[in-house]
């Protein structure tokens, strides 16, 4: 990120070229699948992805159970898609074979939008099972993988849908900035002058990187230069298959002690995701988040508030450049804030 890459320099192109073919074959080989990169965070991306994917005619059916599924319907909406919503609960899996019933019952739904991770509580969604329906009925799967990509496997051997989204700054560890879609090309090339934006649209971006290998507007050089880097230590590291053990652990270690502490998870133990847990708030009147939240900063740990509309919660996450050490020494914060608090447990209310 200290170099400061010319915008137009044949350097900076074949460095973004090897961004983006990296993160295609992560999904599917060259010929079938191209990495089309966005300005921006994540949700740039996914607007990009629902203006230039779904036509003028299309409806969405959202498979909503939390933040990042309502944000979803909301940017459809926006955009002037039709929208179905099948929503459940933010701690419940949403049942594949609704979406089975949902999508026999209107034939008018071209496609079905899915959350891998909703990181409102880091929930798994049964995203297999629901690609298996939609193939079935013949629609379009679009994926948000944002807090999924580069640990789910989430290839296209293995799973069919048409495009994920994910961004340079979760589980690839790169920094914020950037955004992608992975996308199929035949599925892109059918998208010709259909977004409803000029700057995201991602059929016109992809003509001119087959060009000459530009962005169109000016890219985030520093950040395309740091996911190139960050895309070599995930390699390093062994992909999907190190990267996701370490975060297993990071969980498994995070999880067990917290739940010593007398903590409890908002999620069973076969629906949780090792990116980020959530935990119900203690009952104990000694208990306050924000004088929990300081002194754990204070530490060197930042945690999130909880993202529930339904139970007080806060979130602790397990990706980025954590390791079981750095858990531990998490536990040991924790635990030392919960006996100058005078916080004989962390159980919550019954
Ligand atoms: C599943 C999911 N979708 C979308 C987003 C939005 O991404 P961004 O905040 O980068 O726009 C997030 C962010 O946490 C997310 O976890």
């Amino acid at each position: 990120m200290a170099v400061d890459y010319g915008s137009r320099d044949p350097a900076f192109v074949a460095m973004s070229d090897a961004v983006r073919h990296q993160l295609a074959a992560l999904v599917g080989p060259a010929e079938g699948w191209v990495a089309v990169p966005v300005q921006g965070s994540g949700t740039f991306a996914i607007e990009a992805a629902v203006g230039t994917l779904i036509p003028r005619d299309g409806k969405l059916l959202v498979v909503e159970n939390g933040a990042y599924g309502a944000r979803l319907a909301q940017i459809a909406t926006t955009l002037g898609v039709a929208v179905a919503r099948y929503a459940v609960g933010e701690d419940t899996q949403p049942d594949p074979g609704e979406v089975d019933r949902l999508l026999a019952a209107d034939a008018s739904i071209t496609h079905v939008g899915v959350i891998v991770c909703e990181t409102t509580t880091g929930i798994r969604n049964p995203v297999a099972e629901i690609a298996r329906v939609v193939a079935h009925h013949g629609r379009s799967l679009l994926l948000d993988a944002m807090s999924a990509f580069g640990v789910f496997p989430l290839s296209a051997a293995d799973l069919q849908f048409d495009a994920l989204v994910a961004s340079s700054n979760k589980c690839l560890e790169g920094p914020p900035g950037m955004g992608f879609v992975v996308v199929r090309r035949e599925v892109l090339a059918a998208c010709r002058g259909r977004a409803r934006s000029v700057a995201l649209d991602l059929y016109a971006q992809q003509q001119r990187f087959e060009v000459d290998g530009q962005w169109r507007f000016t890219p985030p050089t520093h950040i395309v230069a740091a996911t190139a880097e960050a895309l070599a230590v995930f390699h390093e590291e062994g992909g999907v298959n190190g990267r996701s053990a370490r975060y297993a652990e990071n969980h498994r270690v995070l999880v067990d002690g917290m739940r010593n502490l007398g903590f409890e998870t908002l999620l069973p133990d076969d629906q949780m995701s090792p990116i980020i847990v959530t935990f119900r708030e203690p009952a104990h009147a000694a208990w306050s988040f924000d004088a929990f939240y300081d002194a754990l900063r204070d530490d060197g740990f930042v945690i999130y508030p909880g993202k529930l509309t339904t139970c007080p919660s806060f979130r602790v996450g397990c990706i980025g450049q954590v390791y079981p050490d750095d858990m531990r020494a998490f536990l040991a914060s924790v635990e030392r804030w919960m006996s100058a608090r005078g916080l004989p447990s962390g159980a919550p209310a019954r």
